[in-house]
Protein backbone atom coordinates (compact mmCIF):
# COMPACT_ATOMS: atom_id res chain seq x y z
CA UNK A 1 0.00 0.00 0.00
CA UNK A 2 1.40 3.58 -0.90
CA UNK A 3 1.38 5.54 2.01
CA UNK A 4 -0.92 8.33 0.48
CA UNK A 5 -3.83 5.64 0.53
CA UNK A 6 -2.88 4.90 4.35
CA UNK A 7 -2.68 8.74 5.20
CA UNK A 8 -6.20 8.84 3.46
CA UNK A 9 -7.48 5.02 5.30
CA UNK A 10 -6.49 6.40 9.02
CA UNK A 11 -6.92 10.22 8.85
CA UNK A 12 -10.56 8.67 7.60
CA UNK A 13 -10.85 6.04 10.25
CA UNK A 14 -9.47 8.52 13.39
CA UNK A 15 -12.82 9.75 14.47
CA UNK A 16 -14.03 5.76 14.84
CA UNK A 17 -11.04 3.82 15.03
CA UNK A 18 -11.94 3.93 18.89
CA UNK A 19 -15.24 2.91 18.77
CA UNK A 20 -14.59 0.14 16.51
CA UNK A 21 -11.56 -1.27 17.33
CA UNK A 22 -10.62 -0.37 21.27
CA UNK A 23 -12.79 -3.01 22.50
CA UNK A 24 -10.36 -5.40 20.17
CA UNK A 25 -6.88 -3.62 20.43
CA UNK A 26 -7.12 -2.33 24.02
CA UNK A 27 -6.70 -5.36 25.82
CA UNK A 28 -3.39 -6.48 24.06
CA UNK A 29 -1.92 -3.34 24.01
CA UNK A 30 -2.65 -2.95 27.78
CA UNK A 31 -0.92 -6.86 28.72
CA UNK A 32 1.95 -5.94 26.67
CA UNK A 33 3.16 -2.37 28.06
CA UNK A 34 2.15 -4.14 31.37
CA UNK A 35 4.77 -6.59 30.81
CA UNK A 36 7.43 -4.88 28.76
CA UNK A 37 10.53 -4.15 31.29
CA UNK A 38 9.76 -0.43 31.77
CA UNK A 39 12.34 1.05 34.15
CA UNK A 40 12.35 5.33 35.56
CA UNK A 41 13.89 6.84 32.73
CA UNK A 42 13.70 4.51 30.26
CA UNK A 43 13.18 5.82 26.72
CA UNK A 44 10.39 4.39 24.97
CA UNK A 45 9.13 4.94 20.61
CA UNK A 46 5.48 3.94 20.12
CA UNK A 47 5.17 3.25 16.15
CA UNK A 48 2.62 4.14 14.39
CA UNK A 49 0.77 5.52 17.96
CA UNK A 50 -2.36 6.42 16.16
CA UNK A 51 -4.91 7.83 18.60
CA UNK A 52 -3.37 6.96 21.35
CA UNK A 53 -4.57 3.86 22.92
CA UNK A 54 -1.58 2.80 24.27
CA UNK A 55 -0.92 6.20 26.17
CA UNK A 56 -2.21 6.14 29.38
CA UNK A 57 -0.91 2.65 29.93
CA UNK A 58 2.97 3.72 29.98
CA UNK A 59 4.01 4.44 33.74
CA UNK A 60 4.65 8.45 34.09
CA UNK A 61 8.04 7.42 35.43
CA UNK A 62 9.27 6.53 31.26
CA UNK A 63 9.72 9.33 28.21
CA UNK A 64 7.37 8.20 25.48
CA UNK A 65 7.68 9.45 22.06
CA UNK A 66 4.52 8.63 19.88
CA UNK A 67 4.95 8.86 15.99
CA UNK A 68 2.21 8.54 13.40
CA UNK A 69 1.67 9.28 9.47
CA UNK A 70 -1.73 10.47 10.04
CA UNK A 71 -2.25 13.60 11.35
CA UNK A 72 -5.65 12.72 12.28
CA UNK A 73 -5.22 9.93 14.49
CA UNK A 74 -2.77 12.49 16.18
CA UNK A 75 -5.41 14.76 16.74
CA UNK A 76 -6.85 12.04 18.69
CA UNK A 77 -3.67 11.19 20.72
CA UNK A 78 -3.41 14.53 21.52
CA UNK A 79 -6.51 14.67 22.75
CA UNK A 80 -5.84 11.82 25.43
CA UNK A 81 -2.64 13.44 26.24
CA UNK A 82 -4.28 16.86 27.18
CA UNK A 83 -7.21 15.36 29.11
CA UNK A 84 -5.03 12.61 31.27
CA UNK A 85 -1.96 15.04 31.46
CA UNK A 86 0.49 13.26 30.18
CA UNK A 87 3.41 15.37 30.42
CA UNK A 88 5.77 12.43 29.80
CA UNK A 89 4.45 11.52 26.02
CA UNK A 90 5.41 13.50 23.19
CA UNK A 91 3.49 12.76 19.77
CA UNK A 92 5.74 13.65 16.19
CA UNK A 93 3.96 13.16 12.82
CA UNK A 94 6.85 10.93 11.44
CA UNK A 95 7.05 8.10 8.93
CA UNK A 96 8.25 4.84 10.85
CA UNK A 97 10.14 4.03 7.50
CA UNK A 98 12.08 7.15 7.69
CA UNK A 99 12.69 8.26 11.14
CA UNK A 100 13.85 11.19 12.68
CA UNK A 101 16.06 10.18 15.69
CA UNK A 102 19.63 9.60 16.11
CA UNK A 103 20.89 5.90 16.60
CA UNK A 104 20.47 4.45 20.00
CA UNK A 105 18.00 6.92 20.59
CA UNK A 106 15.39 4.76 22.68
CA UNK A 107 16.08 1.74 25.30
CA UNK A 108 12.55 0.54 24.14
CA UNK A 109 10.44 0.32 20.94
CA UNK A 110 6.39 -0.69 21.12
CA UNK A 111 4.83 -1.45 17.88
CA UNK A 112 1.14 -2.90 18.28
CA UNK A 113 -1.14 -3.38 15.22
CA UNK A 114 1.34 -1.42 12.76
CA UNK A 115 3.65 -4.13 11.18
CA UNK A 116 0.96 -5.78 9.11
CA UNK A 117 0.26 -1.78 7.67
CA UNK A 118 3.47 -0.23 6.77
CA UNK A 119 4.03 -0.62 3.22
CA UNK A 120 7.44 -1.89 3.81
CA UNK A 121 7.46 -3.76 7.12
CA UNK A 122 11.26 -4.13 6.76
CA UNK A 123 12.56 -0.76 6.34
CA UNK A 124 10.40 0.20 9.57
CA UNK A 125 11.88 -3.04 11.60
CA UNK A 126 15.86 -1.28 10.27
CA UNK A 127 15.13 1.90 11.82
CA UNK A 128 13.22 0.70 14.94
CA UNK A 129 16.69 -1.68 15.10
CA UNK A 130 18.78 1.72 14.16
CA UNK A 131 16.90 4.27 17.27
CA UNK A 132 16.93 1.27 19.58
CA UNK A 133 19.94 0.93 21.60
CA UNK A 134 21.85 -2.73 21.16
CA UNK A 135 19.94 -5.17 23.78
CA UNK A 136 16.77 -2.57 24.02
CA UNK A 137 13.45 -4.34 23.96
CA UNK A 138 11.11 -4.57 21.08
CA UNK A 139 7.93 -5.65 21.68
CA UNK A 140 5.35 -5.76 18.49
CA UNK A 141 1.82 -6.56 18.93
CA UNK A 142 0.42 -7.69 15.33
CA UNK A 143 -1.64 -10.20 12.97
CA UNK A 144 0.98 -12.90 11.08
CA UNK A 145 -0.39 -15.75 8.97
CA UNK A 146 -1.45 -18.45 10.50
CA UNK A 147 0.96 -21.62 10.49
CA UNK A 148 -1.66 -23.67 9.87
CA UNK A 149 -1.75 -24.14 5.71
CA UNK A 150 -5.57 -23.97 5.33
CA UNK A 151 -6.07 -20.70 6.99
CA UNK A 152 -3.24 -19.24 5.58
CA UNK A 153 -4.78 -19.91 2.11
CA UNK A 154 -7.85 -18.23 3.91
CA UNK A 155 -6.27 -15.26 4.98
CA UNK A 156 -4.28 -14.97 1.55
CA UNK A 157 -7.29 -15.30 -0.54
CA UNK A 158 -8.79 -12.43 1.44
CA UNK A 159 -5.62 -10.39 1.37
CA UNK A 160 -6.56 -7.89 -1.53
CA UNK A 161 -9.68 -7.07 0.66
CA UNK A 162 -7.52 -6.51 3.56
CA UNK A 163 -5.31 -4.15 2.32
CA UNK A 164 -8.23 -1.65 0.39
CA UNK A 165 -9.12 -1.54 4.40
CA UNK A 166 -5.68 -0.72 5.58
CA UNK A 167 -3.74 -3.83 6.21
CA UNK A 168 -2.21 -7.00 4.91
CA UNK A 169 -3.27 -10.64 6.56
CA UNK A 170 0.08 -12.72 4.97
CA UNK A 171 3.22 -11.36 6.84
CA UNK A 172 4.64 -14.29 7.81
CA UNK A 173 6.22 -14.86 11.29
CA UNK A 174 9.26 -17.03 10.74
CA UNK A 175 10.27 -14.80 7.73
CA UNK A 176 9.70 -11.04 9.54
CA UNK A 177 11.99 -12.13 12.22
CA UNK A 178 14.99 -13.68 9.90
CA UNK A 179 14.98 -10.30 7.87
CA UNK A 180 14.41 -7.94 10.73
CA UNK A 181 17.12 -9.97 13.01
CA UNK A 182 15.60 -9.46 16.61
CA UNK A 183 15.84 -12.44 19.59
CA UNK A 184 12.55 -13.31 19.92
CA UNK A 185 12.45 -14.47 23.64
CA UNK A 186 8.33 -14.60 23.75
CA UNK A 187 5.72 -15.30 21.42
CA UNK A 188 1.89 -15.85 22.02
CA UNK A 189 -1.56 -15.45 22.02
CA UNK A 190 -3.70 -13.47 24.50
CA UNK A 191 -6.82 -15.88 23.82
CA UNK A 192 -6.52 -19.52 22.24
CA UNK A 193 -7.90 -18.10 19.31
CA UNK A 194 -6.68 -14.74 18.92
CA UNK A 195 -5.90 -13.62 15.51
CA UNK A 196 -3.24 -11.29 17.15
CA UNK A 197 0.56 -12.02 18.74
CA UNK A 198 2.48 -10.78 21.46
CA UNK A 199 6.19 -11.04 20.35
CA UNK A 200 8.88 -9.68 23.27
CA UNK A 201 12.38 -9.54 21.47
CA UNK A 202 15.50 -8.18 22.26
CA UNK A 203 17.36 -5.63 19.77
CA UNK A 204 20.48 -7.22 18.85
CA UNK A 205 22.83 -5.09 16.51
C1 LIG B 1 -4.15 -0.10 13.02
S1 LIG B 1 -3.49 1.46 13.50
C2 LIG B 1 -2.70 1.05 15.06
C3 LIG B 1 -2.66 2.23 15.99
C4 LIG B 1 -2.17 1.90 17.41
N1 LIG B 1 -0.80 1.46 17.42
C5 LIG B 1 -3.06 0.85 18.03
O1 LIG B 1 -2.60 -0.28 18.31
O2 LIG B 1 -4.26 1.16 18.25
C6 LIG B 1 -2.10 1.65 12.41
C7 LIG B 1 -1.42 3.01 12.55
O3 LIG B 1 -0.18 2.98 11.84
C8 LIG B 1 -0.01 4.25 11.23
N2 LIG B 1 0.96 4.10 10.15
C9 LIG B 1 0.84 3.41 8.99
N3 LIG B 1 1.94 3.51 8.26
C10 LIG B 1 2.81 4.29 8.95
C11 LIG B 1 4.13 4.77 8.70
N4 LIG B 1 4.79 4.46 7.58
N5 LIG B 1 4.68 5.56 9.63
C12 LIG B 1 4.03 5.88 10.77
N6 LIG B 1 2.78 5.46 11.07
C13 LIG B 1 2.18 4.68 10.16
C14 LIG B 1 -1.42 4.60 10.75
O4 LIG B 1 -1.54 5.96 10.45
C15 LIG B 1 -2.25 4.14 11.94
O5 LIG B 1 -2.42 5.16 12.87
Amino acid sequence: MEIESIKRIYNGYSRVYDKLFKRFFYPRIKHAITYMDIKPGDRILDVGVGTGLSLSVFPRYCSVVGIDLSKEMLKKAKEKIEANKLDNITILEMDAMSVGFEDDSFDKVFISHVVSVVPDPYRVMAEVKRVCRNGGQVVIVNHFASENKIMAGIEKMFNPVCKKIGWRSDLRFDEFIRRSGLRVEKKYKLKRFDLWDMVFAINVK
